[in-house]
């Protein structure tokens, strides 16, 4: 590991947990809709084996990406995982036949879920998991998750989860999850157009917490806007990867996940500690999340 690639190395708070600030995010390894198969299997397992080979040690997923797809995938590129490797998986959704997302809230399947994990990915213990809270789609919504939180603690007791970290959760549900375990890690909704957490992101980074940003190039609906434009114009590169420097920027606890099922996108992603920002261009691109209309992806 080294200081010098994929964004330098940041350790989550109280583990022996270490990764490279760019990481990779395997949503979009399922097929069309998260749903199936890959349309390209040997791409897919492509993508992820360069993406390890290039330093890459923390991957996002679910068993609910597939649905279980996402991590088989996973399994077939990498294992027997390489030393160091930290994937990172979600419980707290599942996706019944019909293709819709539903909430997983109940001791019996939140465990069921955790055994889905372990099964496909081929591990014995969990590094991390999130639970995320299913509120109002890819928006949070109040609401305790204490009950859920209580099942990942009693599962990290059992030694089937190293750490916990929660996802799609406001300030008083983080809270209410860090009255219960250590936190390790937030994974919300956040990008130069999507900028509800500025605060939350402040805080973590004081008390150590990785933020990992999902849809950190606007998701489903890919960022849009004339500044980001032209920001990019000026510096030779793609809006994309400024929108990913300008993370990778923006505070020192921010992880990053960007999701590609191809490998010219894997290695642009993976590039993109090299753009350096200076001040005025960071306040350009702040300015964003100012902007009414079409930068703002829809919720
Ligand atoms: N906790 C949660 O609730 C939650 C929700 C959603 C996602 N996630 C996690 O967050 C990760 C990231 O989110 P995401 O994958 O949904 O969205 P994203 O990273 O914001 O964007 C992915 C989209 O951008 C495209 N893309 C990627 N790199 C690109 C590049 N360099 N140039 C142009 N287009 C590019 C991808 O298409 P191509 O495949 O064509 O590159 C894909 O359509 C996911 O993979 C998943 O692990 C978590």
């Amino acid at each position: 590991m080294s200081d010098s690639i994929l964004g330098g190395r940041f350790t989550f708070p109280g583990t022996q947990l270490t990764v490279q600030r760019i990481g990779y995010g395997a949503m979009q390894l399922a097929g069309p809709g998260v749903w199936g198969p890959p349309r390209d299997p040997d791409g897919a397992v492509a993508v992820l084996r360069e993406a390890v080979e290039a330093g890459v040690n923390h991957i996002d997923t679910s068993d609910f990406y597939g649905p279980h797809i996402t991590n088989q995938i996973i399994r077939q590129a990498l294992h027997p995982y390489p030393q160091g490797l930290v994937i990172v998986t979600k419980l707290g959704g599942k996706r019944p036949a019909d293709r819709s997302w539903q909430p997983v809230t109940s001791p019996e399947e939140l465990t069921a879920g955790v055994h889905d994990n372990l099964r496909n990915l081929g591990l014995d213990v969990l590094d991390v998991v999130n639970y995320r809270s299913i509120g109002s789609g890819h928006g949070t919504e109040e609401g305790s998750i204490a009950a859920q939180v209580e099942v990942l603690a009693e599962l990290q007791r059992r030694g089937l989860i190293r750490h916990v970290g929660v996802s799609n959760v406001t300030p008083t549900q983080l809270a209410e999850a860090q009255s219960i375990t250590d936190i390790v890690c937030v994974q919300n909704n956040y990008n130069l157009a999507h900028r509800q957490d500025d605060e939350m992101i402040e805080g973590l980074d004081k008390q150590g917490i990785a933020y990992v940003p999902f849809f950190p190039l606007g998701g489903f609906t890919p960022l849009q806007s004339s500044v980001l434009l032209s920001v990019a114009a000026r510096l030779g590169t793609s809006p994309m990867q400024v929108a990913l420097a300008w993370l990778l920027h923006r505070s020192p606890n921010i992880l990053l996940i960007p999701g590609t099922s191809s490998v010219t996108h894997l290695r642009e992603n993976l590039s993109v500690d090299r753009l350096v920002l200076s001040a005025e261009t960071m306040a350009e691109l702040d300015g964003i999340g100012a902007e009414p209309g079409p930068s703002h992806p829809g919720h």
